[in-house]
């Protein structure tokens, strides 16, 4: 099934200069095209409503503090089955975890310093890629 999802390079990403480095992992990949791409501040509002469902957690003001700390980049990316096809490009969610060949696996800092700045988010559902669109690209 053709489907877009929502990307989004986070602040780490840009910190380390691997801003380039992720979006050619999405040019290289035949099965996806990048529809929108942005590099922007996201406030606290916005922060807010992106990680709503990780609200009171002990993450989670750790989590909207690092996102609004530096610029990030949103892209709308597009594909066949484009959801579960990036999740898979991006790695599991602690890189120490993730797997060679992924973004978080290959890039991650050595040692892992934290969860938290893991370069990437992508949508996990169709639910959550439509919300995040609209967020981002409305
Ligand atoms: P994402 O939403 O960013 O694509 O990541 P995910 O689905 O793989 O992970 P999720 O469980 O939704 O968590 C969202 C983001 O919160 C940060 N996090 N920090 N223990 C921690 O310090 C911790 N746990 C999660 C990460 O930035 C994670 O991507
Ligand atoms: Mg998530």
């Amino acid at each position: 099934m053709n489907e877009k999802t929502f990307v989004m390079i986070k602040p780490d990403a840009g910190k380390r200069r691997l801003i380039g480095e992720i979006i050619n992992r999405f040019e290289k990949d035949p099965a996806l095209n990048i529809k929108e791409l942005k590099m922007m501040t996201v406030s606290k509002e916005l922060a807010e409503k992106i990680y709503a469902e990780h609200y009171g957690k002990e993450f989670y003001e750790r989590l909207i503090n690092f996102i609004t700390s530096r610029p990030i980049v949103a892209m709308m990316v597009e594909g066949e089955n484009a959801i579960s096809h990036v999740r898979k490009l991006i790695g599991a969610t602690d890189p120490s975890k993730a797997a060679p060949g992924t973004i978080r696996g290959d890039l991650k800092e050595v040692p892992v310093k934290s969860v938290t700045e893991n370069l990437i988010h992508a949508s996990d559902s169709t639910k959550s890629a439509e919300r995040e669109l609209n967020l981002f690209f409305p």
